[in-house]
């Protein structure tokens, strides 16, 4: 159970606004002068207060304090329920199973295709994987530069994966975008590794690229160190982030 909960926090904070209401619900009663938003209010705060006793990360306090006063103030608007159908739908198509990965999607920068381009070998054959590849923007910029790699890139959200399809349907053969869960691809048949994720997953994410890739292939991840493991290098990006590759090689 507590897996489940460090795996998908999403649950807690819900179950924790569930606990909130549980405690409340018995004082309407007996304040009844104060307005629908005001107990709203009220739920926030008491629910950011049990956020912050269960040590929940710091981002979700604001989310927890603002939860039901924005419930209240967006069924005020009266909408009709598809809309919110619908954007329930978009926002799944787009980001897939973020609540459970918790990685969003965010691009890489320019800054970050130019230095992976440099680090690249130019006259031999390589191959590339972007785990989790977005759009397939970084992949279809590399295979132009690069003819003597082969591109590969796994994405799980629907939107992103059918884009980076289609961009990369039209360059050269060697430039693939597959639909498909990162944590189930092999990771042995790749020279360099890719990852611009999250720091939740980097920890078992250099457990599988350890156990699965081969001594000599680098593995690159931007942003996000592998808490404890000393990469071989690191190089800073003047990029609008000011973010850093980790290069590790294997
Ligand atoms: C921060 S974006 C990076 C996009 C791209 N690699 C880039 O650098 O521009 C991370 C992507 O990883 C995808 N992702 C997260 N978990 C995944 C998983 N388990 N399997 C496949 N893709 C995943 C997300 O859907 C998101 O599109």
């Amino acid at each position: 159970m507590l897996k489940i909960f460090n795996r998908m926090p999403v649950l807690k904070a819900l179950l924790i606004q569930l606990f909130a209401f549980v405690c409340i619900a018995p004082l309407m009663s007996s304040l009844p002068t104060l307005t629908l938003l005001e107990w709203a209010l009220f739920q926030g705060i008491v629910a950011a207060f049990i956020s912050y006793c269960f040590r929940i990360a710091s981002w979700w306090l604001p989310i927890q304090l603002c939860f039901f006063p924005a419930v209240v103030l967006t069924l005020a608007l009266e909408l009709s329920p598809l809309w919110f159908c619908l954007g329930f739908f978009l926002l799944l198509l787009i980001y897939g199973k973020t609540f459970q990965t918790q990685v969003p999607l965010y691009l890489s920068s320019t800054e970050v295709t130019r230095v992976l381009a440099s680090l690249l070998p130019q006259q031999r054959n390589f191959t590339f994987m972007d785990l989790g590849c977005g759009c397939g923007g970084l992949l279809s910029k590399l295979n132009k530069t690069h003819t003597h790699g082969a591109f590969y890139g796994i994405e799980a959200a629907p939107i992103p994966y059918l884009i980076g399809k289609i961009r990369t349907l039209f360059r050269r053969p060697n430039c693939n975008v597959q639909w498909g869960d990162l944590w189930k691809q092999n990771l042995g048949q790749f020279d360099v590794v890719y990852a611009y994720l999250s720091p939740v997953p980097m920890p078992s994410l250099w457990e599988k690229a350890s156990r699965e890739m081969q001594p000599g292939s680098l593995f690159i991840s931007n942003t996000f160190a592998v808490p404890g493991i000393t990469p071989e290098k690191i190089i800073a990006l003047n990029d609008f982030s000011k973010s850093k590759l980790y290069i590790w090689r294997m």
